[in-house]
């Protein structure tokens, strides 16, 4: 039976999990695809530590080179996470001819394009997609179910760190780093959580799964990227009562005309959503992601977006579907960015100031008479239109919370009013802006 030899880079969570797999599911593997896969070796820094796994047969070390340049290895799972040494390792791999797998978001959102040529040089394919989603097939909808169709729209909940503590924070009325402390635990979070809390880690999702929407490339650094790290337990339940409430959402979206995109709009922010809708349902650490086609219309995927079981679920998957063409080519499967590279372009990134959007805005002002005239007359000059307005009970200081819905306007406009607002005497603290999506299904 043909084998595929793999070498694991990385016996962390995932790693540990993607071994797991290899081990416990050799059989079902097999059956599936009528090939054996083989974990052959294994390098992590730490292996003294009890795994509950059987390594029987698996050659254990702490040099990951070794593994890179082995000859008795086919394919490399790079699960060390971050920038470097991943990259360098991936680039050694695809250098001495081993097909890569990968989960590691931050390495395909800074130096995909870089590493995408390699493996297409030398006829090799760099498997991602536990990058994006955990263990839900998002990338392989988009890039083969979905093929026919143009995109419209991707949203997603993609960082399960950030959905948990949301959740907590309005079921449990928790406490923010009460809860971080457990995402970490559970091992949903990143080795730096600002990564998560301050949507960097959502991001890097989302440049990659906008670029395999729309043919662009991966401009990780043009996202406008907004963290949770300001939103309020007040914040939840006013946006509740409005009937909405805020996830972390990524954003894209294609701009131009007659078919042909010429800008790509991306953006991460707390994002306020219908009560009603689907995506408000996507509680603790799942994930989900909404792509929108011509021809499809609405789609939506959902699952576990982190931890070691549904993470090594998507590495295993990919290993397959790479044994599925081995040897002798992997002429079966899509691009890995959905489009032949000679046809993905360049495109500009939408600056955020042209983004439509309706906004939430909460402001801390004086409790004096006209202060709220003065503030829907400079949305009125702005031609902003308000939606809904609620003013809370006072604060022992003598401050009132403001919270106000408005309906759509461009960001730039947005920004100039808030500053002009957050510039009169009786406001008293920055101004949060969070914004609305009524597309969300
Ligand atoms: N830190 C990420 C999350 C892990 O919380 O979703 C998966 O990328």
């Amino acid at each position: 039976m043909v084998e595929l030899r793999v070498g694991l880079l990385g016996l962390g969570t995932i790693g540990t999990g993607v071994a797991r797999i290899l081990i416990e599911q050799k059989e079902l593997i097999s059956r599936r695809l009528g090939k054996r896969v083989t974990l052959v070796a294994a390098a992590d820094r730490d292996l003294t530590r009890d795994r509950g796994l059987d390594f029987t047969g698996v050659r254990l070390c702490d040099d990951a080179n070794a593994i890179v340049t082995a000859d008795d290895i086919d394919l490399v799972v790079e699960l060390i996470g971050g920038y470097e040494p991943a990259r360098t390792f991936v680039a050694a791999a695809l250098a001495s001819g081993k097909h890569v797998v990968t989960a590691n978001k931050a390495l395909i959102a800074k130096h995909g394009e870089e590493l995408f040529p390699l493996a297409a040089e030398k006829g090799l394919q760099i498997g991602f997609e536990a990058a994006v989603g955990g263990g839900i097939p998002c990338m392989k909808a988009l890039r083969e179910g979905l093929a026919a169709n143009a995109i419209d729209s991707v949203y997603g909940i993609l960082n399960g760190t950030c959905n948990f503590i949301l959740t907590k924070m309005e079921n449990e009325g928790a406490n923010y780093a009460d809860v971080l402390k457990e995402a970490q635990a559970l091992g949903y979070a990143e080795a730096d959580p600002t990564f998560d809390v301050e949507g960097i880690d959502t991001a890097q999702k989302l440049s990659i799964l906008a670029a395999m929407a729309f043919g662009s490339k991966i401009r990780f650094e043009e996202v406008f990227t907004e963290g949770i790290s300001r939103i309020t337990a007040a914040d939840i339940q006013a946006a509740h009562e409005m009937g909405y409430r805020i996830k972390l959402l990524g954003i894209a979206k294609p701009h131009g005309a007659n078919g042909q995109v010429d800008a790509v709009e991306m953006r991460v922010h707390p994002t306020l959503v219908s009560l009603s809708s689907q995506m408000a349902q996507v509680s603790d650490s799942y994930n989900a992601v909404q792509i929108s086609g011509d021809f499809v219309e609405h789609t939506m995927y959902f699952g576990r977006g982190a931890g070691e079981r549904p993470t090594a679920s998507a590495v295993v998957a990919d290993i397959m579907d790479i044994t599925s063409g081995f040897p002798g080519g992997i002429t079966h499967l899509a691009p890995p960015m959905g489009f032949v590279e000679s046809s993905r372009r360049e495109m500009p990134t939408m600056p955020m100031a042209d983004a439509l959007c309706e906004y939430y805005i909460r402001l801390m002002v004086q409790d004096q008479p006209g202060v709220i005239a003065a503030v829907t007359s400079i949305l009125a000059d702005h031609r902003i239109s308000l939606e809904a307005l609620i003013q809370k009970e006072r604060h022992a200081s003598h401050n009132v919370p403001i919270v106000m819905l408005t309906h759509e306007t461009t960001e730039g406009n947005m920004q100039a009013a808030i500053s002009r607002i957050t510039a009169l005497d009786a406001v008293q603290e920055d101004a949060l802006i969070l914004r609305k999506e009524s597309a969300v299904v």
